[in-house]
């Protein structure tokens, strides 16, 4: 049966891991099962090549539900990129404290907050899409290749372009609600599995209700 403890899912690959079990910042969360596959860099440095601009000042949160596709290359946009846009300048003099002789508790106020990111279950995010600060992505979501994400993503709902734009709903308003009252990522791993067939039919008459 399926171990969401282990980091490398699938023998002989050591480009798909588990991301929750290579993630070591408390400030980044991940379900279980959501997979990060990298064919360019080693996956288990994800913090690093993938979550930018996080600095712990912030306390800014990545939080991932279960079951996602994360492809490769796909970057998550904290806070302490968005130079502030209050100032005159975006130059960030507060960061370079000791050369303007500035107070060090002020550094925080070089950039704009705009909150954290979420994202939630069965989300597939595309080949090298960017996400940017403040963004919810709804669960069955989709993130198109290279797609620059801005704004909330409602619930399998297929976005891409820069900025990123809906392209289409993933399936009907009655079995998109449905699929949310169903929640199958939350089921046990038994309870998945006797129910695999019918999910990739695409047939949601196939599914076990309770
Ligand atoms: C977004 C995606 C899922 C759409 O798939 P699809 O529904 O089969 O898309 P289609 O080819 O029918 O295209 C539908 C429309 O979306 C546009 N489109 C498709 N992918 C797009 C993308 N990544 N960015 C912007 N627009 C995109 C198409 O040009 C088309 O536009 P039109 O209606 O104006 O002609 C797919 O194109 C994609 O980007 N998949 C991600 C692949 C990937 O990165 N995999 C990584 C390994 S896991």
């Amino acid at each position: 049966m399926a171990d969401s403890k282990k980091i490398y899912p699938r023998k002989g690959d050591t480009q798909t891991v588990y991301l929750k079990n290579v993630i070591t910042n408390p400030n980044i969360k991940v379900g279980d099962y959501t997979m990060y596959n990298d064919f360019l860099n080693d996956p288990m440095e994800f913090e690093k090549n993938n979550v930018l601009y996080h600095y712990p000042i912030n306390h800014d949160r990545l939080i991932i539900g279960k079951f996602c596709s994360i492809a490769c290359g796909a970057k998550f946009l904290f806070n302490s990129a968005n130079h502030t846009l209050a100032s005159l300048s975006t130059y960030p003099f507060p960061l370079f404290f000791e050369e303007w002789e500035l107070e060090k508790k002020n550094v925080a106020k070089c950039w704009d907050n705009k909150g954290d990111i979420r994202i939630g279950n069965d989300v597939w995010i595309g080949f090298e899409a960017v996400i940017l600060a403040g963004v919810t992505i709804g669960d069955g979501a989709i993130i198109g290749t290279r797609a620059l994400v801005t704004k909330d993503v409602p619930p399998y709902t297929i976005v891409g372009g820069v900025p990123a734009r809906p392209i289409k709903k993933r399936f009907d308003e009655d079995m998109i609600s449905d699929l949310l009252r169903i929640r199958w990522w939350d089921w046990s791993n038994e309870k998945i599995a006797r129910n695999i067939g019918a999910i990739q039919s695409g047939c949601i008459k196939g599914i076990e209700e309770d």
